[in-house]
């Protein structure tokens, strides 16, 4: 089984620049679909998630080529399928995301219903909602969702019961060209909602107030790409980054990065005794060198504190002086990872939704899981402050989200290393 072997402790030093953001990039590679020409994307993070939807993608009929690694261009003049087929759909959540963008082209479309995952239940109501309003048709039968259109969509209000980043875009996808107005209210404001308008704008979409509670979208014929795109730094990443340097007593720049979208999580570092500068309108430069005050959190949709730095942050909270707490609202099973840091030596309490984390001196390596994507950045982090080896197994998950991730800490003075070794992976025994 491949896995990473982080060689703790360590103090991050330096400068890492981060890539292009994630949950932007996996809306925007559908949103193309809207156009029936040539779009021209850049800062596309060089991660298996994007290469999963590029394959997606083809399936369907695109035509893409790589510039460079994170400069594609898709030519989607010939898509001539809607049907996108289980084996790539099934297990890849933002697949969803094909719902509302194939809907505008063809009358029938297929996916595969996106299936739970390591955090927990992952309902699709609102998005279905927010299509049968726009007038089409849904029915989820046998695994698969189909959505049918018997004319153009037509533009509504869509009130939304819960705040979802998916739905919100979804619903943006589905009625860019729509006929008429439609208003999304009680919408997610992620940056990642505001760069897929930003992108549809400039190629003459009509949607304002993305990244506000209430997007108004008002249809229009046809999109026209008129230059190339580049996606938004990725916030989760960056975020990760100061955590990590945080956490190692370290002085990292991060580059390339939004400092407005780091605010939940720099207010947090802060009040945890992080000394946090921005240095420039792209960079932010994160320093620490005492033990960090205990602090608590309350997961929250944009701009409160994003539930993908809930992990990365309770390890700092491990190292800190005092008890901490965790409560974490957006979704119902993303504690997993805090059995892995036990296994380090942490003292964390889990009960529901909530963790109370006491403050310890040290961690120790031990062989662990990457539970879901942020858990396994959450891993590394907790190696980097370990005495020894720290094994981290099921890798893949840190690598559907994470562009070169050993090659950026390293540069900042980790060790760690890709190796493959015999086991199963059975590490309970
Ligand atoms: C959510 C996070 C996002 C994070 C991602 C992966 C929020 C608001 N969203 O986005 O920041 O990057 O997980 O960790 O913080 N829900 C329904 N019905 C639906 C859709 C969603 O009940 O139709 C519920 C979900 O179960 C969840 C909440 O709404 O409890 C937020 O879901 P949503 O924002 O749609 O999930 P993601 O888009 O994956």
């Amino acid at each position: 089984m491949e896995k990473f072997v982080v060689n703790g402790p360590c103090r991050l030093n330096g400068e890492v620049k981060i890539s292009g953001a994630k949950n932007a990039a996996v809306a925007i590679l559908p949103a193309t679909l809207l156009v029936k020409g040539v779009c021209h994307l850049d800062n596309v993070p060089d991660i298996s998630d994007i290469r999963e939807y590029v394959k997606i993608l083809k399936s369907l009929g695109s035509k893409i080529t790589y510039v460079t690694k994170n400069e594609l261009i898709i030519d989607n003049t010939n898509v001539t399928s809607a049907i996108a087929s289980y084996d790539l759909t099934s297990k890849f959540r933002a697949s969803y995301y094909l719902l509302g963008a194939l809907i505008n082209r063809f009358d029938d479309v297929q996916i595969s219903l996106p299936g739970g995952c390591n955090l927990g239940a992952r309902p699709i109501d609102q998005h279905i909602k927010a299509l049968e309003k726009l007038g089409a048709t849904i029915e989820v039968k046998r695994g698969n969702v189909y959505a049918t259109k018997k004319s153009k969509l037509i533009g509504t209000n869509i009130f939304f019961d819960l705040v979802s980043v998916g739905a919100t875009m979804n619903a943006i996808l589905a009625s860019t060209l729509a006929n008429g107005v439609t208003t999304i209210d009680n919408a997610a404001k992620e940056p990642h909602i505001v760069d897929l308008a930003n992108f549809l704008n400039s190629m003459g979409a009509n949607i304002t107030g993305a990244g506000t509670d209430t997007i108004k979208i008002t249809g229009v014929e046809k999109l026209v790409p008129n230059s190339i795109y580049s996606i938004i730094p990725d916030q989760i990443e960056a975020g990760t980054f100061m955590v990590a340097a945080a956490v190692t007593k370290g002085d990292v720049t991060i580059k390339n990065c939004i400092p407005k979208h780091l605010e939940p999580i720099t207010a947090k570092l802060k009040e945890a005794g992080v000394l946090v500068d921005e240095v420039s309108e792209s960079s932010i430069r994160v320093r620490m060198n005492t033990a960090p005050n205990a602090f608590s959190i309350k997961t929250m949709p944009y701009p409160g504190f994003p539930t993908d730095m809930q992990p990365q942050m309770c390890v700092l909270l491990s190292m800190c002086t005092g008890t901490g707490i965790i409560v974490e609202s957006i979704w119902n099973s993303r504690f997993q990872y805090t059995d892995e840091l036990l296994k380090m030596g942490a003292d964390i309490a889990t009960h529901g939704s909530t963790a109370i984390v006491k403050g310890i001196e040290k961690l120790y390596a031990a062989p662990v899981f990457a539970h879901d994507l942020r858990a396994g950045a959450a891993m590394i982090i907790a190696g980097l402050v370990a005495e020894g080896k720290t094994e981290i197994y099921h890798i893949y998950h840190i690598l559907r989200g994470y562009e070169n991730i050993l090659e950026k800490f390293n540069s900042l003075g980790a060790n760690i290393t890709h190796e493959k070794d015999d086991s199963e992976g059975d590490l309970n025994g």
